[in-house]
């Protein structure tokens, strides 16, 4: 049998902007994964089993366009394995779908390294990223590409579109609280509404992208030299700057001043926004004095995270 895992993610700084060609940072979250197990079958076909989901199927009764099938008809195609084999994947997964947490770029890299290591093909971290970038462009239309680089390498990462990705060094491990709306995070939709703004105005909208990207380079120093308190500033400032391009929601807006209310050094939504998640900065004792108040304003769902 094989088995893999990948971590899910958060944004810290510089989503939206990103796709402009910005510098963002995200990091791994290792308190929620997708895991995927491989074993040869004694029937016939490719049978998985996605209990969350409640999915048990052969492959080719599945439609073509299915999230799982794309990944299994294009790993197939790309490694050119023929006939298919006859498999059993079990997916099982903690990260709560489109919450910005990175569940469909994890299932992907956990089932792409799974049939990788099961079928005896030797791939590279750089191909199983390059893999799931081709998966996420299938469903998210024009994605920045950061989702599938901080799952792949489940370490730190500076991201700015075509360019090499850069694993960043944390100076001291700092905590975040991540609080989850727990409405669905539409990425497409906010990715298509700033694109309209940015098209209508792009003087003035490339000016706060490069805002943001500023606050994301200023970001990544200040932890490299652990003086991550500093943060908290940076991470207000990226809110308001999130608040003018449409992309928050009066959901995040209430957790992320109530995260503030108690005692966070600084809050802001993490992600595409107008739902998903929200993130918080704070001293590691008020974890979950922060996390009890953003569930009394509305969280569904606190993680209390570690950056290291
Ligand atoms: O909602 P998420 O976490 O998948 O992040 C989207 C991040 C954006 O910058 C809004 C889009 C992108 O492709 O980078």
């Amino acid at each position: 049998m094989t088995k893999s895992s990948a971590p899910g993610k958060i944004i810290l700084f510089g989503e939206h902007a990103v796709v402009y060609g910005r510098p963002a940072l995200a990091v791994p979250v290792v308190q929620v994964h997708a895991d995927v197990e491989i074993q040869d079958s004694s029937r016939a076909g490719i049978w998985i089993e996605a209990s969350d989901v409640n999915l048990h199927a052969e492959l080719n009764t599945l439609p073509s366009d299915h999230p799982l099938a794309s990944v299994l008809h294009n790993f197939f195609f790309l490694l050119r394995v023929s006939p298919f084999p006859n498999l059993e994947i079990k997916i099982h997964s903690t990260i709560p779908v489109a919450s910005g947490l990175g569940s469909g770029a994890a299932v992907t890299v956990a089932l792409t390294r799974a049939l990788a290591s099961h079928l005896n093909y030797l791939i590279t971290d750089e191909q199983i990223n390059a893999f799931a970038y081709e998966i996420e462009k299938l469903y998210h239309g024009t994605p920045s590409g950061i989702d599938n680089t901080v799952v792949t390498y489940a370490r730190p990462v500076y991201f700015a579109r075509g360019q090499p990705m850069e694993i960043f060094k944390v100076g001291q491990r700092f905590t975040i609280v991540i609080g989850d709306t727990g409405l669905s995070a539409p990425t497409k939709e906010s990715v298509g509404d700033v694109r309209k703004l940015w098209t209508a105005d792009q003087q003035k909208w490339e000016s706060v992208f490069d805002q943001v990207g500023r606050i994301a380079a200023q970001a990544r120093t200040m932890i490299e030299n652990g003086r991550w308190k500093m943060l908290g500033e940076l991470m207000n400032k990226n809110h308001s700057l999130l608040q003018e391009m449409t992309v928050s929601s009066p959901e995040l807006d209430q957790l992320v001043e109530a995260a503030r209310n108690t005692g966070a050094l600084g809050a802001k939504l993490s992600g595409g926004g107008r739902g998903g998640n929200m993130i918080a900065l704070i001293e590691s004792e008020r974890a979950e004095s922060v996390a009890t108040s953003l569930r009394a304003a509305g969280a569904k769902n606190t993680i209390i995270t570690q950056v290291l």
